[in-house]
């Protein structure tokens, strides 16, 4: 295990060598903000790998999938949407390793469609995936989701394994599905396990150990096996990163023993989302109110729960720093307050723990007018945004050798109502 390099600084003018004020005089606020340069540090981290395969739900922005194309990363799609994604940032679903796989424990109609239509390669997280390919796609190749029976999350919302997961197939079920799979003339070549979001090593050699026993049982068809995604990124500090060596070092041994036994070569993927992307991004806000409610002080946002909703959803916890717009704070003292946003919900707070308990952070004092900088929000930041309480989802910059590339605009009132309609009035 290693720590993050730096302490999460609580102050901050720049990002990615650009000053937040100017970034924010020209693009408003909230605002997300990715630096590319760390993205292609993660990249880099994970070269040991034969394949990179990008979970795109974790930030889905075509300029951020072209740019992750051009560094030799493939990605899965866990929609429709998500394969028009891939295919407009120029992913090519029928290269080798293929560009786009369909990943996911249901085909939607759109989506069977489309894998039909496009021939897309699938990794069926269900025994009723295998036969509905089969019916429409007989003689495919499919790699399978297992659910070990074991599951592991930074929250029961992320835990994607054990009896409890809607996730994968049961690893009990090996056997019928290799018996749907003959029906149809359909050849397993990969077995996949995604385990959960926040792996750790522990849990790591059960899952090696699980896959191995069940790539025994479907045999000398498969040809690849995925680590599935997981990796955790540190958000506070005393959290680390898990050891790549080591990580690797355990996924490696399980694919040269498969290898030993079947006597061919085996590709070993790992499918990240958050470890590529989560410290690439921050969302900046406005503070608009700085108030006093008994012992408490807020800082109220012009950002919500609908431009960053880990908080509300998972308790999830982001670092937070303060710009300060002209003028220097008297001290370095630090203030304890609660940072929220402009919702009208009471739970529309960024400081708050699971079950919804509201904490403190201790931050710089500030203003009115001064700019407050959530941190580590690329990943589950802007994708999982919204529209409610009639807000314009927040515009996202690239950062990238020096120049700042807008990669999608602020919305606008005609975003918001687009697709509605008003009928005609009901007859008096
Ligand atoms: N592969 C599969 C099959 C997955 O279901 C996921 C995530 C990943 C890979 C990528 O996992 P990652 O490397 O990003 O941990 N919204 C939550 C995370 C949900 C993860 C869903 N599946 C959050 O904000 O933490």
């Amino acid at each position: 295990m290693s720590s993050p390099d730096a302490l999460f600084p609580v102050v901050r003018s720049q990002i990615a060598g650009q000053l937040i004020e100017s970034l924010v005089q020209q693009y408003g606020t909230p605002c997300y903000v990715y630096d590319m340069a760390t993205i292609r540090q993660k990249v880099a981290d994970l070269q040991a790998f034969d394949v990179i395969r990008y979970a795109q739900k974790a930030c889905s922005n075509i300029a951020i999938l072209d740019r992750l194309r051009r560094l030799g990363v493939v990605v899965d799609a866990v929609s429709a949407g998500e394969v028009q994604r891939a295919l407009s940032a120029g992913f090519d679903p029928h290269s080798d390793p293929h560009g786009i796989v369909y990943t996911a424990d249901v085909f939607d109609q759109e989506a069977l469609a489309m894998v039909k239509r496009l021939g897309l390669h699938v990794n069926c997280g269900s025994p009723d995936m295998i036969d509905q390919l089969g019916r429409v796609a007989p003689g495919s190749s499919v790699t399978l989701r297992i659910n070990p029976g074991f599951g592991h999350g930074h929250s029961q919302k992320t835990n994607t394994g054990g009896p409890q997961s809607k996730h994968g197939i049961w690893h009990e079920e090996i056997d019928s599905c290799l018996r749907l799979a003959d029906v149809h003339n359909i050849a397993i070549t990969g077995l996949h396990m995604h385990i959960g979001s926040g792996t750790d090593l522990e849990h790591l050699s059960q899952v090696c150990e699980s896959l191995e026993k069940i790539a025994v049982q479907v045999g000398r068809t498969l040809t690849s096996i995925s680590a599935g995604g997981g990796l955790p990124v540190p958000y506070k500090q005393g959290q680390s990163y898990v050891d790549l060596g080591r990580y690797y070092q355990l996924w490696d041994q399980t694919r040269k023993h498969l290898e030993g036994l079947f006597g061919h070569r085996l590709r070993l993927e790992i499918e990240p989302g958050r470890y590529l992307v989560a410290e690439s991004g921050f969302l900046i806000a406005e503070i608009r109110s700085v108030k006093k409610m008994g012992q408490n002080t807020f800082y109220l946002l012009d950002a919500g729960f609908n431009d960053l909703a880990r908080p509300i959803l998972y308790g999830a916890y982001h670092p937070i720093s303060i710009c300060h717009r002209g003028h220097q704070p008297p001290g370095n003292e630090l203030v304890e307050v609660v940072v929220g946003g402009p919702l009208c919900e009471s739970g529309d707070i960024f400081t708050q723990e699971e079950g919804g308990f509201v904490a403190k952070r201790s931050l710089p004092a500030a203003k009115v007018g001064d700019l407050l900088v959530l941190e580590v929000a690329g990943a589950y930041g802007f994708v999982m945004s919204s529209n409610y309480n009639g807000r314009f989802r927040a515009p996202e910059l690239l950062i990238e050798d020096g120049q700042i590339h807008c990669i999608r605009s602020r919305e606008t009132y005609e975003d918001l109502i687009r697709g509605e309609k008003i009928p005609p009035p009901p007859k008096a």
